[in-house]
């Protein structure tokens, strides 16, 4: 017998993931996502950030063939998801939210029988589950039962099984919610290395120091529409300020702060009433805090707290929706 007849050639593309006036909306007219278009191209660490409710779960899961779309088309690997479920599922790797490693195997066979189920021969399932052992620093745990691994190590276990079968890309919904920082750092390691192997990864945050420090590209989501697209560098720079000044007042006096500051500190492009702080956004002025603090006195204010950072995406983010990322 000849070589087995795939029955889908997916084209080839440096376009790893395309979406399309992509919506969800869910029974009682929940608009989740809202006419969606992504491009993501090979290689690139993608991030959708928004804060909770934003869509980005929904998103996450009509790529991955959850979700049904109610409209509009995703491409995965130039494999339409809706039209083509079982051939998109052979290039996408899932690191869902929740551990669903297999309890009744050790750490290695968790990846031995997924490289098995995706069809890889025994000899490179065994070689592939023990070079991302030793990558994923889990080596000393293979004979273990998967139990035995603690939340960081679990999480790390199910990037591992994620990629295992190569696919086009690996999909993360918020990967580091709910680990501590340690396990969060290593977890961004894994990522890190992944990415300079050439991986394509899409993943999902609310945290937007997440997010900048991982992602080439990102799009800002909220009420699942695209707000900004771009870098982060892109994205902080189209701010147009250079420093960003938190202040903190009584709460009845944060709208008059607001204005004060608004209209007095030399360089404010705008003061942002984002509650229990105003937020100002300056340009090119120097000694800035003596400013506050004169501006404030002047207008009888007292302020309470003050801190001076650069713009990041939060800032980009309050300047798109008017309100904090934090939940
Ligand atoms: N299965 C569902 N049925 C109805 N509404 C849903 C369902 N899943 C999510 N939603 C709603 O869709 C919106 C987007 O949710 P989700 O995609 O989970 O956002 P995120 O992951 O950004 O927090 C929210 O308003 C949420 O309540
Ligand atoms: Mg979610």
């Amino acid at each position: 017998m000849g070589p087995a007849v795939r029955e889908w050639e997916p084209p080839v593309t440096d376009e790893v993931i395309r979406t399309e006036g992509l919506t969800k909306v869910y029974p009682g007219d929940i608009r989740a996502v809202d006419g969606l278009d992504l491009s993501v191209g090979r290689g690139e660490i993608f991030g959708l950030l928004g804060p909770n409710g934003a869509g980005k779960t929904t998103t996450a899961g009509m790529l991955t063939t959850r979700v049904v779309p109610t409209s509009g088309t995703a491409c995965v690997g130039g494999i339409d998801v809706v039209a083509h479920p079982v051939a998109a599922k052979q290039v996408i790797g899932v690191v869902p939210q929740t551990n669903t490693l297999d309890r009744s195997l050790s750490v290695y066979e968790n990846l031995y029988f997924h490289g098995r189920f995706f069809g890889m021969s025994a000899r490179t399932a065994k070689a592939q589950a023990q070079r991302r052992l030793e990558q994923f620093r889990l080596s000393d745990r293979a004979a273990q039962p998967v139990m035995a691994l603690s939340g960081g190590m679990a999480q790390r276990l199910m990037v591992a099984r994620a990629i295992m079968h190569r696919p086009a890309t690996v999909f993360l919904d918020e990967p580091t919610a709910g680990l501590d920082p340690q396990s969060r750092l290593a977890l961004w390691e894994v990522l890190g290395e992944l990415h300079r192997e050439g991986q394509t990864i899409l993943l999902t945050t609310h945290y937007m120091e997440e997010a900048d420090a991982l992602c080439d590209r990102l799009a800002i989501i909220d009420h699942g529409r695209l707000l900004a697209l771009g870098t982060p560098e892109e994205l902080k720079a189209s701010t147009g300020a250079d420093t960003i000044v938190t202040v903190q007042t009584r709460p009845d006096d944060l709208d008059r702060l607001t204005q004060v500051l608004g209209r007095e500190v030399p360089g404010a492009q705008q003061a942002l009433r984002v509650d229990p702080h105003v937020v100002v956004q300056v340009r090119g002025a120097d000694r800035i805090v003596p400013q506050v603090f004169a501006a404030a006195e002047r207008a009888g204010i007292d302020i309470t707290d003050v801190s001076v950072a650069e713009p990041s995406l939060e800032t980009v983010f309050i300047n798109l929706t008017g309100k904090d990322l934090r939940e």
